[in-house]
């Protein structure tokens, strides 16, 4: 994939080195730098991978400065609005759209993949109750390598594929079941006659003394919010299931590492925290109070962040965010909350960030954990659980950028090099001498 150029570093006393440049079908080119230090003895320094391409993918592309996000190819708006979960999860994992044939086969393999295994039941009683739901998700998504060992050659292409199956059916029944064990309920087995989102609500919303009946403008909503989380190329958590996986270790030890990943408040965890930091603001005087909290987050020495703003890559409106202020319009209109104080406060919010010198000088717009915490908590998701719903909805990225990966022919272990600033080497004096 050269285009045919070349790029010349020039360094030292007078010497050079051209390097081939490589074209992708769209999106900025790449400087092959791979032959770098053989020729020349240097690395290249670029912490949080700035510049960097760690692969090549076919999955999933990002305009950051248009706000365009295509899976496949395909917009997430066209994706939003004419397809469902399950077909967008075909899409991520095969390339292609499915024919209704594909699709009825596809959705038949999920559904009757959703039970897991009756001891995880076990496994999961030796957490404490209060634990957050994330970290139980961590353990109970690594520990699926325990239960599900029989299909773990990661060389074998249908291994790979039970093991994804797996991966993508189980995730709702494992954060449903960690949400029940929080509230001391008992859990809710999956139910194949119902949609796989609505199967989900279900099993977190649904006791075993009382029909379950579904809210369509819930599962609506919540397929809507598993679409537009479903993948964002080399994103930090994607980046380390790639990473992890290198090593040639199994997939459910690989996305229980995303998993983790996705945990940090400047990623996945961004939904709850904007969700803390609206409540905490509206406790604190809301919208009369605005200035201070805005002048708060400008302030480098506060710490503090306007969370659900900015983007690495995003230097305009996330695409996503915008689908989901969408959907917080109409799940709060169909439910009754029109007057919703949160929203309001948010909308206040967004407008006063969006008219700021500060904000507008670095390009920070709302990313879509910015409205999608509002949405869930009108849903009747509670805050925990928030990063719990991300990660059953980015499941199918991770396995999907994985699985792309370990197809890959220029695919190695992922192994980064460092520019060492400690001390160089020294003796070992005995205690007695060291002061
Ligand atoms: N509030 C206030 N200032 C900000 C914010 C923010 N949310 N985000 C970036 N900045 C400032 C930052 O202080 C820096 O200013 P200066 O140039 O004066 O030092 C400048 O903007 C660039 O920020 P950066 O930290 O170098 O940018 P980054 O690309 O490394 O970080 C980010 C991206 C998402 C981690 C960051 O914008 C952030 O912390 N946002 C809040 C957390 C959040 O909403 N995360 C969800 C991301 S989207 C969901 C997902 O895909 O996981």
């Amino acid at each position: 994939m050269s285009n045919g150029t070349k790029a010349v570093l020039n360094y030292g006393d007078g010497k050079s080195i051209e390097f081939p440049v490589m074209k992708g079908t769209v999106g900025p080119d790449v400087v092959d730098i791979r032959t770098l230090y053989g020729k020349t003895g240097m690395f290249t320094y670029d912490p949080g991978f700035l510049s960097t391409a760690s692969c090549q993918s076919r999955i999933t592309y990002i305009d950051g400065d248009k706000g365009e996000l295509l899976y496949r190819g395909y917009p997430i708006e066209q994706l939003a609005a004419h397809c469902d979960f399950l077909e967008t999860c075909y899409l991520l994992l095969k390339g292609e759209l499915p024919t209704p044939a594909q699709k009825a086969a596809f959705v038949d393999t999920v559904t009757k993949h959703t039970m897991v295994n009756e001891q995880m039941q076990f496994f999961m009683r030796g957490f404490r109750r209060d634990a957050h739901p994330m970290a139980v998700l961590t353990g109970l998504v690594g520990a699926m390598s325990a239960f599900y060992h029989d299909a773990l050659d990661i060389n074998d292409p249908h291994d790979r594929e039970i093991s994804a199956m797996r991966l993508i059916a189980k995730m709702p029944t494992l954060v449903a079941m960690s949400y029940k064990y929080s509230l001391g309920q008992p859990y809710i087995y999956p139910k194949n006659d119902l949609s796989y989102t609505a199967n989900f609500v279900r099993m977190m919303f649904g006791t075993p003394c009382e029909e379950y009946k579904i809210n369509d403008t819930v599962v609506r909503a919540l397929d809507r919010i598993f679409i537009l989380h479903a993948d964002h190329e080399q994103n930090a958590s994607t980046s380390t299931v790639r990473l992890c996986g290198s090593s040639g270790t199994n997939p459910f030890a690989a996305v229980a590492a995303g998993v983790a990943c996705l945990w940090g408040p400047a990623h996945g965890g961004a939904n709850e925290a904007c969700l803390n930091m609206l409540q905490q603001l509206q406790q604190q005087g809301g919208v009369s109070k605005l200035g201070e909290f805005v002048a708060k987050v400008k302030d480098p020495n506060s710490g503090a962040r306007l969370m659900g703003f900015g983007h690495r890559v995003y230097k305009n409106y996330d695409p996503r965010a915008k689908l989901m202020r969408e959907t917080c319009y109409e799940v709060l209109g169909e439910l009754g909350l029109e007057d919703d104080p949160l929203f309001k406060l948010a909308m206040a919010l967004e407008k006063v960030a969006l008219e700021d010198d500060y904000f507008v000088k670095r390009k920070l717009y709302p990313n879509v954990d910015y409205y999608s915490g509002i949405v869930q908590k009108a849903l009747g998701i509670p805050v925990a659980m928030f990063t719990g719903i991300f990660s059953l909805a980015r499941t199918v990225g991770w396995i999907a950028q994985w699985q792309e990966m370990i197809t890959d022919p220029e695919y190695k272990i992922g192994r980064p090099r460092q520019l060492f600033s400690g001390a160089t080497s020294r003796n070992v004096m005995p205690i007695d001498k060291r002061k």
